[in-house]
């Protein structure tokens, strides 16, 4: 019998076909799956993912698979979800997968209950929901690990793949609440450089042009937060010609941007000259109504963030006289002076919601740390306290070099004489 719920069994050949087109762009995961064919280092391992339900997903859950473990997926944003990949998964992969590309609250919480029910004994998230479902729905659930009751049967270990998430875990770790080890994927270097930059760079911007088909050379276009994902949508923006204005909070960034060429300013000024905004802060309300009420008539609105917060729309909702979704995914909203706002995807990753997500060849490199990370936590999990940790240096390392090497590029090794010089303190000009 199939498990899981999912859009269509007839889907499943059409996904097939794409995730067989994004693995061939995952050098890195392939080489841990080949390795774990034989060493089945998971083998007996029972795991729940809440992971964006995507082509590249579906090489990481295939890979855990071939590892030995037993893999429940369910959908970590309700509109990311590809239906042919979980049709795919459940049907010809038997990977459970609960996801249905635009499923309302009730049911993504529903199939985040329905990963918890097969009793997972590692969960992997990207934004926490689980986690958060999990300690508040089911913690007898967890296993209690080396300091606890618990039966050593439940939740060990954990991993986290997005910024927000780690950002949420952090929270609970510090209010006492976080009650078994979660390593951060998201931080390791190998991740948020790439990912968040060049991957959210290219895919936001992607799928800003797949929901709206208008030109970006000559616009203005404002980036708000200049992190790593705000860093990669404002380089590619640029490089296609719009003219780019960056909101940032924080001063140093704001600096790094002011010097990476761009005019920096704040959300109220810069909410009258843009013509498309997109916001990639982690924080709500970013812009709001004062924002609204200055902004040009046809202005495109798209959110990058985890949550659809960082724009208004309750805000921006109330406002408009009338609403009509102008083009599939962008909706209009007209306001009662005759301007007409627009956003994008409901202000969802725009990057996942109207496009595809990151490009297979960046999700090589996150999937990469989550596997390694996986298959380190099988071995030494059940020893490690509550908390969140960091990727292992040698594991971040690992993946830069395999990357590398999928590139056909290498590093300079250094002489015995260059790392002796580097590595002390008393060498001079002399
Ligand atoms: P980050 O922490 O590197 O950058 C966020 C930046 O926003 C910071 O520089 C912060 O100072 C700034 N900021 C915060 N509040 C602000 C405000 N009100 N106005 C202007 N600037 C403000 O985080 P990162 O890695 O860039 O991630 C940003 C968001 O994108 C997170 O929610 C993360 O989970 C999400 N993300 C989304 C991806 C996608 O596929 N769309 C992929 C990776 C991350």
């Amino acid at each position: 019998m199939v498990k899981g719920d999912f859009r269509s069994p007839d889907l499943a050949a059409e996904g097939e076909r794409r995730i067989a087109w994004a693995w061939a762009d995952m050098p890195v995961l392939a080489s841990i799956r080949a390795r774990w064919a034989s060493e089945k280092p998971l083998e007996g391992l029972r795991i729940g993912a809440c992971l964006h339900v995507t082509t590249e997903t579906a090489g990481l859950v295939l890979t855990l698979k071939e590892g030995g473990a037993g893999v429940v997926l369910c959908a970590s944003n309700p509109l990311s979800t590809q239906d042919d990949v979980a049709a795919a998964l459940s049907v010809l992969y038997g990977v459970p997968t609960y996801a249905v590309r635009g499923e309302d609250k009730d049911t993504y919480y529903r199939h985040i209950e329905n990963v918890l029910a097969e009793g997972p004994q590692i969960t992997m998230d990207d934004g926490a929901d689980l986690v958060s479902a999990l300690h508040r729905n089911h913690p007898d659930l967890i296993a209690g690990n080396a300091s606890g009751s618990g039966s050593g049967a439940g939740v060990f270990a954990g991993t986290e793949e997005t910024t927000t998430g780690v950002i949420r875990l952090r929270a609970m770790a510090a209010q006492g609440a976080l009650r078994y080890p979660i390593v951060a994927v998201n931080d390791a270097r190998t991740k948020h450089w790439f990912d968040n930059r060049y991957g959210t760079g290219q895919s936001a911007i992607d799928g800003l042009l797949r929901a709206t088909n208008r030109l970006l050379a000559g616009s203005v276009f404002v980036v708000a937060g200049y992190g790593w994902v705000g860093r990669g949508v404002a380089a590619r923006a640029n490089g296609m010609g719009a003219r780019v204005i960056v909101v940032e909070a924080d001063p140093l960034r704001a600096l790094e941007a002011a010097m990476d060429g761009y005019h920096v300013t704040d959300m109220d000024e810069a909410a009258a000259a843009g013509g498309f905004f997109v916001t990639a802060t982690g924080d709500v309300n970013v812009i709001d109504k004062p924002h609204f009420q200055k902004m040009r008539d046809g202005a495109i609105m798209a959110n990058a963030g985890h949550f659809n917060v960082e724009i208004n729309i309750p805000a921006l909702t109330a406002m408009a006289t009338e609403t009509r979704e102008a083009r599939q995914g962008v909706r209009e909203y007209s306001l009662s002076d005759g301007r007409r706002l627009y956003l994008v995807a409901e202000g969802r990753l725009v990057n996942l919601a109207a496009a595809e997500g990151h490009p297979a060849a960046v999700m090589d490199m996150s999937f990469a740390n989550q596997a390694l990370v996986v298959e380190q936590l099988a071995r030494e999990g059940r020893s490690l306290e509550p908390g969140v940790y960091p990727v292992p240096e040698a594991i971040d390392r690992r993946v830069a070099e395999l990357k590398l090497a999928s590139l056909g590029m290498k590093v300079q090794n250094l002489t015995p004489e260059q790392r002796k010089y580097l590595e002390s303190w008393e060498a001079g000009t002399e």
